[in-house]
């Protein structure tokens, strides 16, 4: 990753902290050197607005898109701008009548240290009781909430389903399959290495756990749904995909939530599963979470009461300093994490 030439702040006396840089739209995958870091400008605050300091911020799959020169949805991250991500944070001054300092907020604040806002980004004040605050990027953040849209709106899943989750050791896979498991479902996870279905077994109560690689996948998955699959709570596309397709049962339900080991920009040739669907009275649904926003609240009261309830967990791998993000988004997409990646901005948050 290069460093960027350091900014002149208009008060060199106040430093608004480190920001990251998309210096250049990745070829595929994101590399640390597509990013650059750089002190960020001092800026005085307007009327309405608010100073925020990041403390937690999410490394997401989604980044890998956010960065592509055409991202298909969503806004063209321009070279030169700070990477977009989700992070909360405290407001630490603020020149708005409503949203005072101490508030901690959560928004698509970039890879900063401190934002400027003038609150239109804010997607939601936190309550002052939640502890830790990285639930906001968890179990009750995006996650959460993408788990909950596939696995309970969209799926409908029920005690009566057996329900197959893809990397279902990550961040929404394995709450997917914890909404699942607490419904009374049978679950089938699959993972991308032994660790990962050790740590689904351990943590997440997922005793059936398939690794993507077996020679033997579609024997172990048949002997495991010997009557086919309900619900298939799909997180990467590609080949595993193309296998659970041909295992699913009448009626059953095709949840996509994302694609990861598809190349967006080319996704190539694959089975085709028209017959599949026809006879089987196949419903296929692919779903942006973002788009569920008029039935957030319901999702969150539910979410808070499993996750108090001890029903729902979630593993953190926490990153230590934000110019470390660069590196966390590199390791999230090879898989070579447990849990849901979180920056932690200043080694001083509490946990
Ligand atoms: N639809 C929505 O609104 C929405 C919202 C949030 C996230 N998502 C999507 O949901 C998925 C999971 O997101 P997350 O935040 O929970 O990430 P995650 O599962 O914590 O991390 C990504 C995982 O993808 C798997 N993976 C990577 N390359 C792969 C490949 N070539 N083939 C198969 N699996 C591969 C790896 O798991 P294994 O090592 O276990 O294989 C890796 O750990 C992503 O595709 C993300 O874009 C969608």
């Amino acid at each position: 990753m290069s460093k960027s030439p350091t900014v002149e702040t208009s008060n060199p006396q106040v430093s608004a902290g480190t920001e990251v840089l998309l210096l250049r739209h990745p070829d595929l995958l994101p590399e640390p050197d597509d990013f650059g870091i750089q002190q960020a400008a001092h800026q005085d605050l307007s009327d309405g607005q608010v100073r925020i300091a990041l403390e937690w911020i999410s490394i997401d799959p989604a980044m890998r898109t956010w960065a592509a020169a055409n991202p298909g949805r969503g806004k063209h991250i321009v070279p030169g701008s700070v990477m977009r991500a989700y992070g909360v944070g405290r407001i630490i001054e603020s020149r708005n009548d409503t949203l005072l300092p101490g508030e901690r907020v959560l928004g698509p604040f970039g890879l900063r240290e401190q934002h400027v806002s003038d609150t239109t980004d804010i997607r939601r004040v936190l309550p002052h009781n939640l502890d830790p605050a990285s639930l906001a990027l968890g179990i009750l953040g995006h996650i959460g909430l993408s788990a909950y849209v596939g696995m309970v709106t969209i799926a409908g899943v029920t005690r009566d389903d057996t329900v197959v989750v893809t990397s279902a050791a990550g961040a929404v896979g394995s709450i997917a399959a914890q909404i699942a498991t607490r419904t009374g479902a049978h679950v089938i996870g699959i993972v991308g290495s032994a660790e990962k279905a050790e740590l689904c077994a351990s943590a997440y109560g997922l005793p059936h756990c398939l690794i993507r690689d077996s020679p033997d996948l579609e024997q172990q998955l048949r002997s495991l749904a010997p009557d086919g699959v309900d619900v298939f709570f799909d997180n990467t596309g590609g080949p595993v995909h193309d296998l659970v397709m041909t295992q699913m049962a009448i009626d059953g339900r095709v949840v996509i939530c994302g694609t990861i080991a598809l190349d967006s920009r080319s996704p190539g040739d694959g089975p085709r599963h028209e017959r599949i669907i026809l006879d089987r009275s196949l419903t296929v649904r692919g779903f942006l979470q973002s788009r569920y926003s008029e039935s957030e609240d319901q999702a969150l009261a539910d979410l808070t009461e499993w996750h108090r309830a001890g029903e729902l967990t979630l593993h953190e791998h926490i990153v230590n300093g934000l110019d470390q993000a660069p590196w966390a988004l590199k390791a999230q997409l090879a898989g070579q994490h447990l849990g849901k990646v979180l920056i932690r901005v200043s080694p001083a948050t509490d946990h």
